[in-house]
């Protein structure tokens, strides 16, 4: 019998529990024993661990963050760090690692595979931003949980006549900023990936819109984007005479329920990792291409480039009036 691991690692996102759930199930389905790691790499170090069964991850399939909890572990990064986890992880008896997370803690899983703990990184996080996939997992709870507080935003902003600038998380991507800025039907989105023209792209729409009738305009800006939001909001204020609003969405776009694609998506990774894991294969990221799960070397995957979709960035331009 083999025993495998599993930890989550960097920002929480909604569906991590759903992707343990999928890998301690399937792990007991091919006859292995898991064991959950606690707090990311840090648990690692510190062998804060508890082993798992079927029923220690009932009911958590509807919830967002991740019961094993989460940290983002500086002492991972320096060799000594990686040897202790190294060293714990061959004391709790493991032969195998998943780590549900971004870039930096698949770097984790990277080294600790080549000091030979074969481990499986499963991508997770609201940014979408790791670059080897289509899709990680909570992206799309993310972006629907800030739509929902932007369709709040324009009720009020219709009300009082007003420009409403809401500021979305993505770290250094623009990815969540641009689904939401479509969906929403906003004037304008500012993604750190594109440099815009804040008068042509805002305040000339803003003045085309006032005499089609516009009365109201909503502007998506990515956390990432060059230029400070309420900077931006005070240029558009003064350029247009149209009273502004800023709201910096933050950490609520990060919890709640997941939605029907996070947990699909978290149940087909989940699987993927421990079947690799079973038959002995290690270092490796299971991504979303074309929508089917593949799965990749996780030094060419963190190599791999990944822009935004300009396609998407052009439709919304175009739609805006
Ligand atoms: O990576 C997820 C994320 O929520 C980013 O969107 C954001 O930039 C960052 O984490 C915030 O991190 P923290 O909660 O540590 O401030």
């Amino acid at each position: 019998v083999k025993k495998i691991g599993v930890l989550t690692s960097g920002g929480d996102s909604p569906g991590m529990n759903a992707a343990i759930r999928a890998v301690v199930r399937s792990a007991i389905d091919f006859e292995m024993d898991i064991v959950g790691i606690r707090r990311g790499y840090n648990g690692l170090i510190n062998g804060d661990a508890v082993v798992l069964d079927s029923r220690s991850v009932s009911d958590i399939i509807q919830r967002g963050g991740t019961f094993l909890y989460t940290a983002r572990c500086m002492e991972f990064m320096n060799p000594e760090g990686r040897q202790l986890g190294l060293e714990m992880a061959q004391k709790l008896g493991l032969d195998g690692l998943v780590v549900i997370g971004g870039d930096g803690s698949f770097r984790g899983a990277e080294k600790l595979s080549e000091l030979g703990m074969p481990t499986v990184g499963i991508p997770g996080t609201i940014d979408n931003d790791i670059v080897c996939t289509e899709y990680s997992i909570g992206f799309d709870t993310a972006c629907n949980i800030a739509l929902e507080a932007v369709d709040r935003l324009r009720d009020t902003a219709l009300s009082h006549e007003k420009c409403s600038l809401i500021e979305v998380m993505g770290r250094y991507a623009g990815h969540l900023a641009l689904q939401v800025g479509v969906a929403a039907g906003a004037t304008a989105v500012l993604v750190p990936e594109k440099v815009s023209d804040i008068e042509k792209d805002i305040c000339e729409k803003i003045r085309e819109g006032r005499s089609s009738g516009k009365t109201h305009y909503i502007v998506i800006v990515a956390e990432g984007y060059k230029d400070k939001i309420d900077d931006i909001a005070k240029l558009i204020e003064t350029q247009t005479d149209i009273s502004t609003r800023v709201t910096v969405l933050g950490h609520i776009q990060r919890g709640g329920s997941p939605t029907v694609m996070d947990r699909v998506i978290a149940a087909r990774m989940g699987y993927r990792a421990v079947d690799l894991l079973r038959k002995g294969i290690g270092n490796r990221i299971v991504a979303i291409k074309n929508n089917e799960v593949v799965d990749y070397n996780i030094n060419e995957a963190l190599c791999m480039k990944k822009s935004i979709d300009l396609e998407l960035c052009e439709i919304c331009k175009s739609i805006a009036k």
